[in-house]
């Protein structure tokens, strides 16, 4: 099958890395983050997230439900829209979107059928940019000196969104900067929060690789729900923001933490 990389960017061209975008917000010297992930649909029953500077969404807002060989294909699209309303109403000066393998307006496409989706991928940002939410597509952003940089792509499963085999991620991950704070990707790194309930290890080994150069201070992830949590290793801290606890409940609180600017 052909690899979702090969039709949404063509490697080595320049549209692969977009600009990098500065919203204008003044840090103190601390910065709040507050991290979720993995909403599928469920974002309302979410209420008094904390309050913070960032609020960053690790991918897979749309419904869990809405993508699997949907007939009309439109509720993937709808989902979306009923997540940016929500998520764009909330008070966190900025907020961060990177979309997971179930956000297939991102793609414009259907993963199960392969069929385009009512709503392109070009539409689903500009809802994005209506909402005032700052969707991350393996594109750097600069919060005052804070440099965040956020990519949708990891390792194949099924036809979802953003599959990218061994050799394109090692391309991908090698692009993403030294130097920035807080890096946000779907899925783990192969051997943090990455285990599975079938007790696995799903994380993204090349992803794993590139983390040693990259070197965040804050790597925020979700996809696999079974390990979510927050581990510390020196002076980096990864989160697995992932929410859903048992049959699809947001039982999970958010994390929050404070990084100094
Ligand atoms: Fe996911």
């Amino acid at each position: 099958m052909q690899s979702d990389l090969s039709t949404h960017l063509s490697l080595g061209d320049s549209s692969l890395r977009l600009p990098s975008i500065s919203p204008s917000h003044i840090l103190q010297s601390s910065a709040r983050i507050v991290m979720i992930s993995d909403t599928h649909g469920a974002h309302r029953q979410l209420a008094n997230l904390p309050e913070g500077d960032v609020l960053i969404h690790a991918g897979d807002c749309c419904s869990k439900d809405t993508v699997r060989g949907d007939p009309t294909l439109r509720k993937a699209g709808n989902s979306l829209i009923d997540f940016l309303d929500w998520f764009g109403s909330l008070p966190h000066p900025v907020k961060i979107l990177v979309a997971g393998n179930h956000d297939t307006p991102f793609t414009g496409r259907d993963w199960f059928s392969g069929k385009p989706l009512v709503m392109t991928a070009e539409r689903a940002r500009q809802c994005c940019a209506n909402a005032g939410v700052l969707y991350l597509e393996h594109q750097e952003l600069l919060i005052d000196r804070l440099r965040v940089f956020g990519t949708p792509w990891q390792p194949h499963y099924k036809s979802m969104a953003f599959n990218a085999d061994d050799a394109a991620r090692r391309t991908l991950f090698g692009q993403v900067p030294q130097g920035i704070d807080i890096l946000v990707s779907h899925c783990p790194p192969a051997g943090v929060l990455d285990v599975n309930d079938k007790q696995q290890s799903c994380g993204c080994p090349v992803l794993a690789e590139h983390l040693e150069t990259i070197d965040p201070r804050l790597h925020v992830f979700g996809h696999i729900h079974k390990s979510a949590g927050t581990v510390r290793d020196g002076d980096r801290i990864s989160v697995n923001a992932a929410l859903p606890g048992e049959k699809f409940t947001l039982s999970n609180p958010p994390t929050v933490v404070d990084l100094t600017v």
